[in-house]
Formats: structure tokens, sequence, C-alpha cells
């Protein structure tokens, strides 16, 4: 049975300072560069002006391991918010849902609001059912997929993605398209996720480049602020797929920005999904379908899918993200050393679960290969 599930309201623009009357206690969870920087005074600004009382959690960093989360879950459990504010990129926001469903296994959290406030156009964590939590020990990203995690409210305002550095818009950037096209050909995807996913790609091809190249451009900023909530809308609808599945594998280990290590991948994982170095397979169809909603398409469907995957490699250059694992600084002994362990990790990770072409380890192993070098072996 195929479903869509849009729990989270969205509010466009802003809209905290009416939320701000009706709470008691705030539990703000944010990244220390956001508290630090002075930006998280976006949020506690509005809640004093209401008297609210807040505590801010700021111990998030990239990538949210198993230790913050345990660390969260104790502090919240001491605050008892009535409210929980994730504000920052997908890696506080990722953090806040984590300790909100383990918070919820010792104490009441029933009836506490999730309201999460994205300051990257990126990840979409604000409207999915997914939080991606890293094991260090392990070197594994764990995507956590609950129907649970989706906060009741998501608030999307573009001024505060003014100031992310082209170097992360980027890679967030990167992300979104990456979400769009996984979504759209992932064996999970029904005209609902598509009708998100076509905006937000879209959105992208309009967007991504302006808002690159020119950070306080605020149509192109609202443009890709949209998209990553469209993306994330119907991936977590529909499931990621191979690209994503790997990217965990890759950045958990070289410690890879997860947009980056998307981008790094996804020439090489359209490729492979598509068939173009054997025979075609039913995805280039679908690829052909994407190209051609792009403007990309031509007479036929080997040429446009091979279109739309030239797109994407000139995202990546044009973005300047590494075309390869190997331009990511990752060292050939230290490559080949993770190898088979990646392609395990990849293989086992629940995104894989939704690629439209079946997959084998070896397979994987010979797409990692591939994107070490970008020269076919
Ligand atoms: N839950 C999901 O559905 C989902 C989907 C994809 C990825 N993820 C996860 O999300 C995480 C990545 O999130 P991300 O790409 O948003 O990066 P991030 O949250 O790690 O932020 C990247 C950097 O940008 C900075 N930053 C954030 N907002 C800023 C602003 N407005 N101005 C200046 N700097 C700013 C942060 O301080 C940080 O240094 C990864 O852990 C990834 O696995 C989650
Ligand atoms: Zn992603």
């Amino acid at each position: 049975m195929n479903s869509f599930n849009v729990h989270t309201k969205i509010l466009m623009g802003g809209g905290l300072e009416t939320l701000a009357p009706k709470l008691k206690r705030a539990f703000i969870v944010t990244d220390s560069f956001m508290a630090s920087s002075g930006k998280v005074g976006y949020v506690t600004a509005k809640l004093e002006a209401a008297g609210v009382e807040y505590r801010i959690f700021d111990q998030v960093r990239a990538d949210p391991d198993v230790g913050t989360v345990s660390r969260g879950v104790e502090v919240i459990g001491d605050f008892k918010p009535d409210a929980v504010i994730a504000f920052g990129g997908g890696s506080p926001i990722d953090a806040a849902k984590a300790i909100v469903f383990f918070a919820g296994k010792t104490c009441d959290m029933r009836g506490c609001q999730f309201i999460a406030i994205p300051t990257t156009s990126g990840t979409g964590s604000e409207v999915t059912s997914f939080a991606v939590i890293t094991d260090p020990e392990k070197e594994v990203k764990y995507p956590l997929v609950e129907e649970s995690l989706l906060p009741d409210l998501a608030i999307l305002d573009a001024e505060l993605t003014v100031s992310v550095p082209p170097s992360v818009t980027a890679d967030t950037g990167i992300d979104v398209f990456t979400h769009a096209v996984e979504a759209l050909v992932s064996t999970e995807a029904s005209d609902f996720s598509d009708a998100a996913a076509e905006k937000a790609i879209k959105l992208v091809r309009r967007h991504l480049l302006a808002a690159y190249r020119r950070p306080e451009d605020m149509e192109a900023r609202q443009g890709m602020h949209n998209a990553s909530c469209l993306a994330g809308m119907a991936f977590s609808n529909s499931g990621l797929g191979l690209n994503h599945g790997m990217a965990h594998a890759l950045g958990a280990r070289f410690h890879i920005p997860h947009g980056r290590a998307n981008g790094i991948l996804l020439p090489y994982v359209m490729s492979f999904n598509a068939g173009c170095h054997e025979s075609l397979t039913p995805v280039a169809k679908r690829y052909a379908k994407i190209a051609r909603l792009l403007g990309l398409e031509s007479s036929s469907v080997r040429q446009s899918a091979l279109n739309l995957i030239r797109t994407a490699r000139r995202y990546v250059e044009q973005l300047s993200i590494p075309s390869t694992i190997q331009k990511a600084g990752v060292s050939k002994e230290e490559f080949e050393a993770e190898l088979e362990g990646m392609a395990e990790a990849a293989l086992a990770d629940r995104c894989t679960a939704a690629n439209p072409r079946p997959c084998t380890k070896e397979e994987i192993l010979q797409v990692f290969q591939k994107a070490y070098t970008g020269k076919i072996p």
C-alpha cells in the first residue's frame, strides 16, 4: 500500500511571533555557530517578547551523533518543555527529532509541539519522517525513519538563508536536486510525491546557480527554500535510493558533508541506474521524462537520459563540488581500506531499498570505484 502523509503545517515567511504567546517553555535545539553568531536571536527575541521561558541546547555538530542525542535527551527530560524548536540546517533538525523520539521512551512528551525552522535550503528535514544519526565508533550513519518524527510546524523564512556561505549553498543545493531525482525514480514514487518532486526540480533548475552566485538574490533564495521543502515532502513519502545509501557510507567514513557526498556520487549512480555503460534499463526512460520536464529532452531516450546526467555533472562543476572521491581529498589507500565496508553499509542502508535498479554489493563496489577516479575501469 502506498500513502502520502504531509503532517507538517507550513508557515511561509515567518510566524513564530504569533505562536510564541501560546507557549510556556521552549527547548531550542541548534548548533554552536547559530548560537554563538547570535542567529538564534531570531527565535529567542520572539520568545522573550512573549515571556516564554526557554533553554538552548547548542551542542549539535554536523552529522549529529548518538552521544549528542543522549545528552539532549537528558537535558530535555529535566526541562520538560511544551515546545521543541529546531533551528538550523539538517543537523540540528535531525538531532532535535532524535532527541524528542528517544525522550518519548522515558518521559511524557505528549502535547509537546515540534517546530522546525530550517536555515539551510537542503535536507527538507522540516517536513520529513527521517533523521540521520551517526555512530562515530562504527562510522555508520543510520537513517531513523518514523512518521512520529514529522514536525508539527515548519517555518520557512528564506531571509534566514542569506548568510549561508556559497560552499554550503552548493552542498545543500545539490542535496535538493538529488532528493528530487531520487524521489522521482524511486520504487515507492506516486503521483503525489511526483507532484512535489517535479515542482522542486523545476525550482532548482531556475534558482540553484543564482543562489550560489548571488547569495543576496532573495528570489533565488526563496525558490531554493521552497524547493528544499517540496523535495523533502516528496522523498519523505517515496523514499530515496542508492545515491543516499552510498553518500551515507562515504560521508560517515571520510567526513564529507552530506550534500557534497551526494553530488560527487550522483552522475555515477545515475549512469548505473540508467545502464549507460551496458544496455539501457527502464530507469533511463524515467530520467528521460525528467529531462523533458526540464526542457533537456532529445529525440532518443538514451540521449535525453544522458542530458539529465550531464546536467547533474555540470551542476557539480559549476558549484565547485569535487567531481570524484579522490578530488574530495581521500587517498587511494584510505579509500581501498574502506571500500568493502562502504559497499556493505550502502547495501544495508534503508535508503537503498527504494532504488529503482536492484543492486548487488559487487555493483555498488564498481560504482564507488568509478566515482573514485572518474574513470571507467
Ligand atoms: N532528515 C532528513 O530528511 C535529512 C535529509 C538529508 C540529509 N539529512 C542530514 O542533515 C545533515 C546535513 O544538513 P545541512 O546540509 O543542512 O547542514 P548542517 O545542518 O550540518 O549545516 C552546515 C553548516 O552550515 C551552517 N549554517 C546553517 N545555517 C546557516 C545560516 N543561515 N548562515 C550561515 N551558516 C549556516 C551550520 O552552522 C553548519 O556549519 C546531515 O547530517 C544529513 O545526513 C537529513
Ligand atoms: Zn540528502
